[in-house]
């Protein structure tokens, strides 16, 4: 049976980008068709600036919403990745096999590193390491498919490169995993800046949709949407960014195709208000059983426990073999 691992970063309230490039095909697809762990990633959430007792907030929130989003824990696996050690002690393995210059050649450090310097501050090595412990999170697993937004398709492809070499010269160890990304939005960009991808961890609360906003904060985000100057609704990524997200969220909400829904439109008015609909609606059961969930912590904190018994249980003998094939002298 295919074996699926995926995971998210408690940095901030889960988005609509979350939702549509991750989540849902998480709880639609993957955990019927596969063997299939979800992980929070906390470690991941100490790389930048952060505040601990924001950060356990966060990981319990996550848990929660991937739990809302459909997730049955009878189907996958559910856990927080601080709860399994077999992460860590696989990440410093896999260091020893990474160098220097490919974790620096990595867009997304060169980005979040450049931002934090310019705000003046420090940049934690751990920013730099950090997709070496992601693809530890993957590798541990003996992953075949990774299903993610299109901005972690780099470093999914790095977990595959250390997984060759490391195979290659202790030998074989690792499946070689892949990235699988959603056929329409799988990278939603934020509403007020179509250029960038609408990120949790971003300033920018007007361009970003998060699952738990109230039904009318959504409308109102979507309906002032930044559009394209132009009149006519069409699909061009390059041409009409803002217009070809809202297509794009609008599609992946009501399951059409983004070239098809353009040619129905009139005006950039009329697509906002179905946008805003169609968002509204999808994201409604999602609220309503975060709701219900949040009254009954004891069931989260089960659900907890158990993943990270069933996940560890998967994870050590890959571990074990990867120490032993390195040269590490067995206890
Ligand atoms: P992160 O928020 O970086 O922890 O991402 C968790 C998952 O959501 C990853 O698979 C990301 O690729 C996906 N994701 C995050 N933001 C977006 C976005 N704006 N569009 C599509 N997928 C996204
Ligand atoms: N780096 C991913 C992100 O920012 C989160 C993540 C960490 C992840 N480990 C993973 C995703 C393993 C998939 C598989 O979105």
């Amino acid at each position: 049976m295919t074996r699926v691992f995926s995971g998210v970063k408690p940095t901030g309230h889960l988005t609509l980008g979350n939702y549509l490039g991750a989540l849902r095909r998480w709880a639609e697809v993957d955990q019927h068709q596969a063997d299939a762990l979800f992980c929070v990633v906390d470690l991941h959430a100490l790389t930048v600036d952060h505040d601990p007792a924001r950060v356990r907030r966060l990981s319990r929130q996550a848990v929660t919403l991937l739990l809302a989003s459909g997730l049955d824990p009878r189907r996958c696996t559910v856990f927080v990745q601080s709860h399994v050690d077999e992460h860590a002690r696989l990440s410093y393995l896999l260091e020893c096999v990474a160098t220097d210059g490919e974790m620096r050649r990595m867009i997304q450090y060169k980005e979040k590193a450049a931002r934090e310097q310019a705000r003046g501050g420090s940049v934690r090595l751990s920013l730099l390491t950090y997709p070496v412990l992601m693809a530890a999170d993957i590798l541990a697993y003996g992953t075949d498919e990774v299903p993610v937004g299109d901005d972690q398709t780099q470093h999914v492809e790095l977990a595959r490169d250390l997984a060759v070499r490391f195979n290659h010269r202790y030998g074989h160890t690792f499946v070689v995993p892949k990235a699988t990304s959603p056929k329409v939005a799988a990278r939603v960009m934020n509403l007020q800046d179509p250029a960038s991808k609408m990120g949790k961890s971003d300033d920018s609360g007007p361009g970003i949709v998060y699952l738990l906003d109230e039904p009318e904060v959504t409308r109102k985000k979507i309906m002032r949407a930044v559009t394209d100057s132009g009149q006519d609704v069409v699909h061009d990524r390059e041409g009409r960014p803002g217009i070809a997200n809202l297509l794009e969220i609008l599609a992946a909400c009501t399951g059409g195709d983004p070239e098809e829904l353009a040619g129905g439109y009139a005006s950039y008015g009329a697509l906002k208000k179905d946008t805003a609909e169609a968002v509204i609606e999808a994201l409604r059961p999602v609220r309503e059983r975060h709701r219900e969930l949040c009254a009954d912590p004891g069931f989260v904190a089960g659900v907890l426990r158990a993943g990270a018994e069933k996940a560890q249980e998967r994870a050590r003998p890959t571990v074990d073999a990867a120490y032993r094939a390195i040269g590490l002298l067995p206890a």
